[in-house]
């Protein structure tokens, strides 16, 4: 099964399984990953699923819609690799994905 890796805020590494079709903040939370809520449960209303994606990974996951750029710009630690965990579908091409969990 494919994985996506999460780097906590203090760099413990978690790797979590998915289903293809899941977003990665409904892996994320379903995993008890601490920093990633999900708090609108991906209505693209709460930003609390906030996510860097690991350098490696910006091209393959691709950039935010501009109302999701939106979203991260209200964020705090918003950076060039920002994205919304619950816009990102999992798939197989996603495989080993890396995503740091905002300070
Ligand atoms: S879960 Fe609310 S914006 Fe992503």
């Amino acid at each position: 099964m494919p994985s996506v890796k999460f780097v906590g805020q203090d760099e413990d590494v978690r790797e979590l399984a998915g289903d293809a079709g899941d977003t990665v903040m409904r892996i994320a939370v379903d995993g008890g990953i601490a920093g990633i809520d999900g708090e609108c449960g991906g209505s693209l209303s709460c930003a609390t699923c906030h996510v860097h994606i690991d350098a490696a990974w910006v091209d393959r996951v691709g950039p935010p819609s501009d109302y999701e750029a939106g979203m991260l710009e209200s964020t705090d630690s918003v950076q060039d690799n920002s994205r919304l965990s619950c816009q990102i579908i999992f798939s197989d091409a996603l495989d080993g994905l890396v995503v740091h969990v905002p300070a």
